[in-house]
């Protein structure tokens, strides 16, 4: 077969696994011959650059990276919908339906996502361009970074239109969100504050591989265009599933407002248990040629309305704002409240987060506000009572230097965040150092907490990490608070961290980036301290998943000659600073590639015995079944679930036992 051939064949057969995978749930093959396939066609492509095509299924992975977005207008705007928010907002909607449609019809009930809305145009069975809403008549192409979402077909299958448009909503799963933000905590960055931020915010990102890491999806809900010759909503949307795009799953054809009540007050509790954020109900007028005799607005259709959700909300005073300084020195402002009763707790901070936010909501000290508990554990303020303001009240003007050690705040381009650059002297910065230090993940000095910490500062005991090891039981046991046993808890307690691994010790240390997973990686390629100072940036960026950012971060960190010091006084302290060699020795890579989840008790192993291995063996350890997983270990008791959603993505499920034979 010629080449031409083979790589058509691939990308097709490419595609439909992509399909399976992300459209049916199914998948087709397992993820090591998926692998295989896209590895020989990446190949192929690389040998013969003359068979390019930005529709391939390699190009998933994204690689452009954009300066700025082209503005480009919509062939017809993009409007937004009415809102309704009680029984009687939408039955007043029925009745202006009515009045104009004299004949029979029915509504479609689908979930309203909680995302950004895109505009996507295909010609002649491919993707084109993709298109944000922006101000509604024209938009951001962002074409490059929308390839990148698996669910969203780069070629069609069936018989498409010739040319057509279709818009939907981009969205993050509160999975993936939730793990990106731990990931981000991790690394130092600051993370999102809900599912829709991280969603519009990853859109707009320049380079199209951080947006192909990301764990973003795509509904499909309005086909336009006269060419589809179909005279319902709901039928149009079961053919473009068959086009290959996602379209809403939880759709419901109504026959009359009651089947909508109905349908609206079950998805008020059920939303809970959705895996993405959902802010209402859309209802639809299904028939098209119905829709365009409703017509317009001049801001939105007359055939749909959307209900919009309660988010629970109290009203309260905002009595101050204050700053506080994270370890990385990041600033955020906290709104502190009048307490007041919220979902079942009580409320006395919220986020304002930025400077940016403050000014949004215009909001002031002595304010009367609202303030909601959406998806985020932290509340928000959503509004300011503008009435109750009094007369002499001055907005806010944003401090100009840090609260805790007066040193100029900076605010870099592109950032959201003022930042305290003073890392050496500003004492939230270095005692946040600390805390992070001596936190589980980490160094796991569980005899010293962070009034510890405090204390010792405030002493002038500690004053960096490697201070800890030259504290002395008779330094500590004077302070207040501190008896024999506790003193000598702490001692013992830093004592023992000098055992803990040298890949830990990296993270510990709090470089900005240097995560877990990171300085794992960077440890166990580098193998000591001396051997990772003396890398250059070209031997850290050759390393698998460390690219330029993490590099130049440990470079900037080496830098400064306190960072040299502290590294030596650990190293003379007998903290790790190198792989252990029997550690070394006992690794393999027998499990290297391969992904596991472990569930359920078992005979011989304890769970964290069995991660062990895992890790030891060079294989992953991960907390929930994807596609990407390889192998689910059972034992006694494991969930239902998580059998049911390994066996539907035929990931093969193996005993205790079974793992053993597999190290061997
Ligand atoms: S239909 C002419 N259906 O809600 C408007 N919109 O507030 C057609 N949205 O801009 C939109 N889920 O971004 C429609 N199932 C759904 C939706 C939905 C979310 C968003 C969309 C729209 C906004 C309007």
């Amino acid at each position: 077969m010629d080449v031409k051939s083979r790589i058509h064949i691939l990308r097709k057969q490419l595609a439909d696994h992509n399909h399976a995978y992300y459209l049916l749930d199914s998948p087709s093959v397992s993820d090591y011959e998926f692998d295989q396939l896209l590895e020989e066609l990446i190949q192929l492509e690389k040998s013969h650059p003359e068979f390019f095509d930005e529709n391939s299924p390699s190009q998933r992975v994204g690689g452009d990276v954009n300066k700025s977005f082209d503005t480009v207008a919509h062939k017809r705007p993009m409007l937004s919908l009415g809102n309704t928010y009680s029984e009687e907002d939408l039955r007043d909607f029925d009745k202006r339906v009515q009045k104009i449609i004299t004949e029979p019809y029915t509504y479609v009930c689908e979930l309203k996502y909680d995302g950004v809305s895109i505009s996507l145009h295909y010609k002649d069975g491919v993707l084109k361009q993709a298109l944000t809403r922006g101000d509604g008549t024209q938009g951001d192409d962002v074409t490059a970074n929308v390839r990148t979402i698996n669910s969203i077909p780069l070629i069609l299958k069936g018989n498409p239109p010739k040319e057509f448009e279709i818009r939907g909503e981009i969205f993050m799963p509160h999975k993936g969100f939730l793990e990106m933000n731990t990931d981000r905590l991790e690394s130092g960055l600051d993370s999102f504050a809900n599912p829709r931020n991280a969603a519009s915010g990853t859109l707009k990102l320049q380079d199209s591989k951080v947006v192909a890491s990301r764990p973003l999806d795509c509904f499909l809900y309005h086909s336009l265009g006269e060419l589809i010759e179909i005279d319902s909503h709901y039928e149009r949307l079961e053919v473009a599933r068959e086009w290959g795009f996602k379209t809403p799953t939880d759709t419901k054809p109504c026959k009359s407002i009651e089947d909508v009540l109905d349908f609206v007050n079950h998805w008020e509790t059920a939303r809970k248990d959705l895996p993405y954020d959902i802010d209402g109900i859309v209802i639809k007028v299904d028939g098209i040629l119905q829709q365009e005799e409703l017509g317009y607005t001049a801001k939105s259709p007359r055939w749909a309305i959307s209900y919009k959700f309660k988010a629970e909300q109290a009203v309260t005073i905002l009595e101050k704002i204050t700053y506080q300084v994270g370890r990385t020195g990041a600033i955020t402002p906290v709104a502190n409240l009048k307490p007041v009763q919220l979902a079942g707790t009580v409320v006395k901070r919220a986020s304002l987060h930025n400077a940016d936010q403050i000014a949004k909501l215009d909001v002031r000290e002595g304010d009367t506000v609202y303030v909601e508990k959406g998806g985020e554990i932290i509340p928000k303020i959503v509004a300011v009572d503008v009435k109750e303001r009094d007369l002499f009240s001055q907005s806010v003007t944003y401090i100009t230097h840090c609260p805790e050690c007066h040193s100029e705040l900076i605010r870099k381009e592109g950032e959201a965040q003022h930042y305290c650059l003073n890392e050496k002297s500003c004492p939230p910065q270095i005692k946040g150092k600390i805390e992070h230090f001596i936190s589980r993940k980490a160094m796991n000095i569980d005899g010293l907490g962070s009034e510890t910490i405090d204390l010792f500062f405030k002493e002038g005991l500690v004053h960096n990490v490697a201070d800890l090891y030259s504290l002395k039981k008779e330094d500590i046991l004077p302070l207040e608070r501190m008896a024999e046993k506790s003193a000598n808890k702490a001692i013992s307690s830093i004592e023992s961290s000098k055992s803990i691994a040298f890949e830990r010790v990296l993270y510990a240390l709090g470089i900005r980036y240097v995560g877990v997973t990171v300085a794992k990686k960077l440890a166990f390629h580098f193998q000591s301290i001396d051997k990772l100072r003396n890398a250059d940036f070209d031997a850290l960026i050759k390393v698998d998943e460390i690219g330029e950012r993490i590099a130049q971060s440990w470079l900037n960190w080496l830098e400064e000659n306190e960072n040299i010091e502290i590294l030596n006084r650990l190293s003379k302290a007998g903290v790790s600073l190198e792989i252990d060699q029997a550690i070394l020795a006992e690794r393999t890579d027998v499990l290297e590639g391969k992904s596991f989840v472990i569930s359920g008790v078992f005979t011989h192993h304890t769970r964290d015995e069995l991660k062990k291995l895992i890790d030891k063996n060079g294989g992953k350890n991960t907390s929930s079944i994807s596609k990407k997983t390889t192998y689910l270990i059972a034992g006694d008791n494991m969930g239902p679930s998580k059998r049911e959603k390994a066996e539907k993505l035929n990931i093969s499920i193996i005993s205790e036992n079974e793992f053993i034979d597999l190290l061997t």
